[in-house]
């Protein structure tokens, strides 16, 4: 995880206040909005994707906001050796999308490694930073310690600005992420400044790209591991939703919890235990507080059953609509190929106008 010094505290603050300012935009004023929200395709979506940005996702959807969705396949050489199986990975991402709801004729699923467009962005942009600045970027860092700290390749240093082209191709005026993301949010904005500054404009009154903001995730992005740490595919915590359901009541019975049979909602001192309960109060749409009340002395393995009874519950109809959805991959090849048809119109334009821009449209 990305450590946050003092001097990104402040920033950071102002950013969940921003946040909140623009969630209650979002419902007044759905069509101010262009989203860009997306996916690294490096493992499987779980439990804490459906609660989160899945769920996020859908409600901006539902609200009316333009959203694109890219999964984003070239980020993946950034920071392995080997793509791995990565086509199934991609299909698996699209499955979840639409049994969770996106609709591919509202939403855009896209991939960039498909978008030619969007990709020659990344030379006027590297124009405008300084290697110091992209040396500095803290999720830069955060993510080179995350690959065992091997030799930093040209792609991982540039990683914020091929995040800033992601953003920028199609003029997303906001972007859904974790706190992690911020300072690749605050990269994209300094180079859609700075291009301006040297680039200028097409139109006068308007500069060819919008600053962006971050829209900082909530809900499900708190859920944690089986354990109470942090989920992650390497400590076989996570609870994947491809899961079938005898697979999940058996990460559940090895979930960690302790040794206090009263059952108390205390994320700080308790926090397996009170993850479980998170789970299954989101679960039945009701207070972790109240749930733990009722369960009261009936133990872990109360609290077990509950929380595998409701997510297997919750997690039903997702589950039977990804099996068949992945059951014609036909389909999916088309949702990505229309996806992609979308965003190479809109990267193409902005092209057009970053060339006029920048006086190479001959
Ligand atoms: N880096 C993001 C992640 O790890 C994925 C991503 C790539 C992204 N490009 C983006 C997210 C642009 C938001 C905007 O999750």
């Amino acid at each position: 995880m990305t450590q946050v010094g003092p001097d990104q505290s402040a920033s950071l603050e102002k950013t969940i206040a921003r946040s909140e300012h623009l969630e209650k935009e979002l419902v007044a004023n759905p069509a101010k909005f262009r989203v860009l929200t997306g996916d690294r395709p490096t493992g499987n979506l779980h439990i804490g994707h459906l609660f989160g940005s899945l769920a996020s996702r859908v409600r901006l959807q539902d609200l009316g906001v333009e959203t694109f969705i890219l999964i984003a396949d070239y980020q993946v050489i950034t920071d392995r050796d080997g793509v791995g199986p990565i086509k199934e990975r991609v299909y698996s991402l699209v499955a979840d999308y639409l049994a969770a709801g996106i609709d591919p004729t509202r939403s855009v699923i896209f991939n960039h490694s498909a978008i030619p467009a969007l990709n020659q962005l990344m030379l006027p942009f590297l124009s405008v930073v300084t290697d110091a600045e992209l040396r500095r970027n803290p999720t830069v860092k955060a993510e080179l310690e995350d690959t065992g700290n091997r030799p930093m390749s040209g792609l991982m240093l540039t990683y914020p600005v091929h995040q800033a082209a992601d953003i920028l191709f199609c003029k997303a005026n906001l972007v859904p992420v974790g706190k992690d993301q911020v300072p690749h949010i605050e990269m994209a904005r300094v180079i859609a400044r700075r291009f301006d500054e040297r680039y200028g404009r097409v139109n006068p009154d308007q500069p060819v790209f919008p600053l962006p903001d971050s829209l900082l995730s909530q809900g499900g992005a708190m859920i944690l591991g089986t354990d109470g740490t942090k989920m992650s595919k390497s400590k076989g915590n996570v609870i994947e939703l491809g899961m079938t359901a005898d697979e999940t009541a058996k990460i559940l019975k090895k979930a960690v919890t302790d040794s206090d049979r009263n059952i108390t909602y205390d994320p700080v001192n308790r926090p397996a235990v009170a993850n479980l309960l998170l789970i299954a109060s989101l679960c039945l749409d009701r207070s972790p507080v109240s749930l733990a009340d009722e369960i009261g002395d009936g133990g872990a393995g109360a609290l077990k059953r509950i929380t595998t009874e409701a997510l297997n519950e919750t997690l039903k109809a997702h589950r039977e609509r990804r099996t068949e959805i992945l059951a014609d991959p036909g389909h999916i090849h088309d949702v990505l190929a229309q996806g992609n048809l979308r965003a190479s119109d809109v990267a193409q334009a902005t092209l057009n106008e970053v060339r006029t821009a920048m006086h190479m449209a001959y």
